[in-house]
């Protein structure tokens, strides 16, 4: 009887921590919604409204409050991850500047016509406009065919996500910069993590209680025992036994389960890896001298053709030769380590072996001198902030899929480029609503980049 009452024991302690465990997960999953409330109109029905009605919602975030509804906000998250986050994140500037309180800098009827074409809005004179585009070293923002409404739900989630991050606060003024400028997510959704911890936390205090009250409660049940007479010396032997730990891995249940996540986590790395294959956005190589872009290009404002001279004239741009970098390192800094590695080279005349960081396979076509000098693209656009850079790595995916993105969103570049000026007419005879993309002129077509 007892010794059966004594082997239960375990076997009680497991389904309280199952309980609990899932009692905690079941917690966490009520407190998302929650915590996602926080911005969400305090009218129910207008949860899943069609993209139409939000246009409504957003006049009211942009006078301060947070009224909006979570679907606007979650497509709006979608849209500005899918097109502005690799130039805007919500408190940092990356390219663009930090998107935190732009609803309140700008009424929606600026920032509408902007994000559909901010060079059109540039050209108009329009004074703010003139004034940012000045003050970002007149960058172009490309031009987004998106609807009104889609423009409302990235405004809305902006000032969602900026509230969040207000609320959650911590007082860092998050200046991860790069990491900011990398990932673009800023810190949305921190207010639903925050208060997950908090209960995790709660839920391992609540487990260690019980663990200790569990083994006080054995121990007395222990002594209780040993104070009774009628026990056989199978339950004495089950009483006095002291826990085996070789039981646990022995056991065939641990076994499987290990072996299951085992199996799960390699199923898992196999798969994410497949997946990237020829996939190397970030990489970031050590090279042979420790040359920054940072001092260079950014401190010393050397310009980029300096070094890459071709990058205007031809397919590629150059790596500059050792020459390049004695035109002042014949004075400067002479006596560095670093600067001694140039004249070694020079010295045995064998080029300095860089790595290369950027590579499209062979089967594509990539033309540098097409896109800077003839599309007037920055080279921030595609290799991010290179004069911020110590150490150089790939700031774009360079997948297939990113090429026709572009091609697809940005305007061909026609002033003052006469070979443009007939096809300009020819497409705005016959659809003139539509802008002049790259993709119009068939800069989509398979021929174009594989031959
Ligand atoms: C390729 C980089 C790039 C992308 C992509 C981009 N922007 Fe911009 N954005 C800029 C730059 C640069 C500026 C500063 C003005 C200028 O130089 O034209 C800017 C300015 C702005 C401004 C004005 C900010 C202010 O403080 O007044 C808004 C609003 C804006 N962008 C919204 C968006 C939205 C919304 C998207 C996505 C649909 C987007 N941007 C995508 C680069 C970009
Ligand atoms: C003083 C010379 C110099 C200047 C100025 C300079 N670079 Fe470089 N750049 C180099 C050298 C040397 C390398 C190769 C070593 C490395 O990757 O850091 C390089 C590498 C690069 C790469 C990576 C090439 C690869 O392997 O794929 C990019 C992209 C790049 N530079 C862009 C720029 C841009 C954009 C600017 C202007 C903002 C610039 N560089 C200014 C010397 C220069
Ligand atoms: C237009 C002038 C110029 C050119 C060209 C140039 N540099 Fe520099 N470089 C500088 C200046 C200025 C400094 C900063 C010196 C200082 O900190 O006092 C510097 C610093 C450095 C340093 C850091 C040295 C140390 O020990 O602090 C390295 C490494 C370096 N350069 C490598 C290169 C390489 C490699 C090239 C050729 C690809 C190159 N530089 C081309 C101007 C130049
Ligand atoms: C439209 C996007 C785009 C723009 C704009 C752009 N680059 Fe590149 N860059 C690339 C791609 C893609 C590669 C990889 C090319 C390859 O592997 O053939 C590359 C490679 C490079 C390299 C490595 C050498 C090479 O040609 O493979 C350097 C250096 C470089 N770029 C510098 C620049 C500089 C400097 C600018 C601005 C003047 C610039 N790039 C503008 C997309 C761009
Ligand atoms: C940031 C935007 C952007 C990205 C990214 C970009 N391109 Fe382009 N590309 C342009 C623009 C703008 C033009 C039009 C230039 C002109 O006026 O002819 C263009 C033109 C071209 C052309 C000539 C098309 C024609 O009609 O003659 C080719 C080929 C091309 N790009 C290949 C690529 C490849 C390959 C990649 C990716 C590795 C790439 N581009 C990435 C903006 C981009
Ligand atoms: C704007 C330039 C561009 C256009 C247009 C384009 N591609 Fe590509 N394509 C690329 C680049 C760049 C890569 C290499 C990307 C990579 O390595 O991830 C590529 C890779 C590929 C690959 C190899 C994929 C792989 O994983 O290795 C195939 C197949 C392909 N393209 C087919 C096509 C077809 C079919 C079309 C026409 C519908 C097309 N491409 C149009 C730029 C382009």
């Amino acid at each position: 009887m007892d010794s059966i009452r004594l082997r239960s024991l375990p076997r009680l302690f497991l389904a309280l921590l199952l309980f609990f465990v899932s009692f905690g997960y079941a917690m966490a999953q009520g407190a998302q919604p929650a915590a996602g409330e926080v911005g969400t109109s305090k009218n129910p029905s207008e949860a899943g409204v069609t993209p139409g009605t939000v246009a409504a919602a957003a006049p009211a975030a942009a006078a301060g409050t947070t009224t909006a509804d979570p679907a606007a906000i979650a497509a709006g998250d979608a849209l500005f991850k899918a097109n502005c986050a690799q130039c805007h994140a919500i408190n940092d500037v990356v390219v663009g500047p930090a998107m935190a309180g732009i609803a309140k800098r700008r009424p929606m009827s600026w920032l509408i016509p902007w994000i559909k074409n901010s060079s059109k809005m540039v050209a108009s004179g329009d004074e703010y406009a003139v004034k940012i585009f000045n003050e970002y070293q007149k960058q172009q923002m490309p031009s987004f065919q998106l609807s009104d409404a889609e423009i409302t739900s990235i405004i809305a989630y902006v000032t969602d996500a900026e509230t969040k991050t207000v609320a959650v606060g911590t007082g860092l003024d998050s200046k991860s910069g790069d990491q900011a400028a990398v990932d673009g997510t800023a810190t949305a959704g921190g207010e639903a993590s925050s208060s997950m911890n908090i209960l995790l936390i709660v839920l391992v205090v609540v487990l260690i209680v019980l663990v200790v009250t569990l083994v006080i409660i054995a121990n007395i049940m222990k002594d209780v025992l040993r104070g009774r007479k009628d026990l056989d010396g199978r339950d004495r032997e089950q009483i006095e036994q002291r826990f085996d730990y070789s039981r646990i891995y022995k056991s065939t249940a641990v076994r499987g389960i290990v072996g299951a996540v085992f199996v799960l986590a390699v199923l898992y790395e196999t798969i994410q890896g497949a997946m990237g294959v020829g996939l190397s956005q970030g990489y970031q190589p050590t090279q042979p001298i420790a040359f920054s872009h940072k001092l260079h290009a950014g401190e010393n404002q050397i310009d980029c053709a300096y070094c890459h001279t071709s990058v205007y004239k031809g397919k590629s741009a150059n790596i500059p030769s050792p020459n390049i970098c004695m035109n002042c390192h014949s004075q400067i800094k002479t006596e560095s380590p670093e600067i001694k590695k140039i004249y070694r080279a020079i010295e045995r005349k064998q080029p300095i072996q860089w790595v290369r960081v950027h590579n499209i396979p062979d089967l594509a076509y990539f033309n540098h001198s097409q896109h800077t000098q003839v599309a007037g693209l920055e080279c921030v656009t595609c290799h991010g902030p290179i004069e911020n850079m110590e150490v150089v790595y790939q700031y774009s995916a360079l997948t297939m899929g990113w090429c026709i993105n572009c091609h697809r969103e940005t305007p061909l570049n026609t002033k003052g480029n006469g070979y443009y000026d007939n096809l300009v007419k020819l497409h705005d005879s016959k659809n003139g609503a539509v802008p002049f993309t790259v993709s119009s002129n068939g800069g989509t077509e398979c021929s174009k980049c594989h031959y």
